[in-house]
Parts: C-alpha cells; structure tokens; sequence
C-alpha cells in the first residue's frame, strides 16, 4: 500500500518527531510505500495567493502545489501527523491543505448541489498532541470539535475515510513512560492496518 505521511512540526527533537518515526517504521517492517512530505524541512509555502487561485482555476497549478498533489494522487493512505496549535493545524499544514486540497482535485460541486469527493477510496489517520489535558479536552467537547474540523471537515469531506484520529493530551507535562505508551499506541495502530 502507498502511505503518505504529511508531517508539521519545526523542531528535530519534539515529540511529534518520535511518533513520525515511529510512524514510518511500524509501516516500513510491513512492506509499505512510505512516502513524508515534511512541511517545515520542505520549507512548503502555505500562502494561497492570488496567483495560485488564477492558476488553480485555468487548471495549471504552480510546480509546488503539482508536486504535492502527484503525492496525494497516488497515496492510498494518507496520515497527519501535528500538534495541536490554537485549537487546530499548524499555520504550514493549513496552508498546504488549502492550497493541495484544491477545487477540481480534492472535491468539486455538482450539478445536484452536492459535493464530489474527489478523494473517494483513500483512507486516512490523523495523529495529534496537544497541552491540555485529555480529561479537561473531552470534558468541555474540545476533542469533539478537533476531529469534526480536521478529520471530518478536511478528510471526510474530500471523501478520506478516517480511520482514527488520535489525540495525545497533557504531552507537554506528562511522563516518559506515557510517552512510551502514545507511542506504543502508534506502532499498534498502523500494526493494526
Ligand atoms: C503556537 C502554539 C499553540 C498552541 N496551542 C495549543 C492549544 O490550542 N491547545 C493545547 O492544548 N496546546 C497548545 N499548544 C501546546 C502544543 O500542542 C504542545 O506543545 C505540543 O502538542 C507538544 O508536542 P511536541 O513536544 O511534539 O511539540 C500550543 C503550542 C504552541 C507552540
């Protein structure tokens, strides 16, 4: 299967660097097309500019959108992999979601009023970590509202069906034993697949 791996984090030592690792390796010890497109290393431009929109639309995107796009054409599978910032994704991978999951090859309207989901048959995971703890998260229908604006509102609308989407709370003040054990819920996941 050919896995996309869409990763936004800017430092090498974070702990969203551990579970892409982790990520990476679980797929590759099955035999999986592992593919990462690493936002910050890429140095992606998030700005959807004026330029873009009128390239989109004459149905020529610039060579960086094209790159990424020939990436998610050919992914069965495609993870995120962030942290939770402001209450969603970082500023890079929402830029490279609106400027990728473009109209006419992510989803279109129809002449019915709907929607095509132009990424119907692919599946999706996304994986999360953020401050807060998971109790106060869940608590006060934060999670809830997480999974319905990312995995719902970017994957599912596509047609990406999620998987899972796991979120890690409390990261920044836990233990390096439940760091062990989110990472060991990674490698479960994907062994899961
Ligand atoms: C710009 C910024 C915004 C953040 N916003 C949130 C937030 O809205 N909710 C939250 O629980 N944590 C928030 N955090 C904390 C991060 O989610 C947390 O540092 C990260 O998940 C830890 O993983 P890491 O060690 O891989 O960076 C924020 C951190 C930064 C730097």
């Amino acid at each position: 299967m050919n896995h996309l791996i869409i990763y936004a984090h800017p430092h090498e030592g974070s702990f969203n660097n551990a579970i892409l690792d982790t990520t990476v390796n679980a797929l590759k010890s099955k035999g999986h097309e592992v593919h990462v497109r690493d936002l910050y290393s890429l140095g992606f431009n998030p700005v959807l500019s004026p330029a873009d929109t009128a390239a989109l639309r004459a149905g020529n995107p610039p060579a960086d959108i094209a790159a990424e796009q020939a990436f998610l054409a050919k992914a069965d599978f495609i993870t995120f992999i962030y942290p939770i910032w402001w209450t969603g994704l970082p500023a890079i991978l929402k830029g490279y979601v609106d400027r990728t999951f473009s109209y006419g090859f992510a989803y279109q309207y129809n002449s019915e009023g709907g929607i095509d989901k132009l990424f119907s048959g692919k599946k999706g995971l996304l994986i999360n970590t953020h401050g807060t703890p998971s109790e106060i998260y869940d608590s006060i229908g934060m999670s809830q509202s997480l999974k319905q604006t990312s995995g719902g509102g970017i994957f599912e609308f596509c047609g990406i069906e999620v998987v899972d989407q796991l979120l890690f709370g409390g990261v920044t003040s836990t233990t390096d034993e439940t760091r062990k054990d989110m990472l060991a819920q990674v490698e479960k996941k994907f062994n899961s697949l």
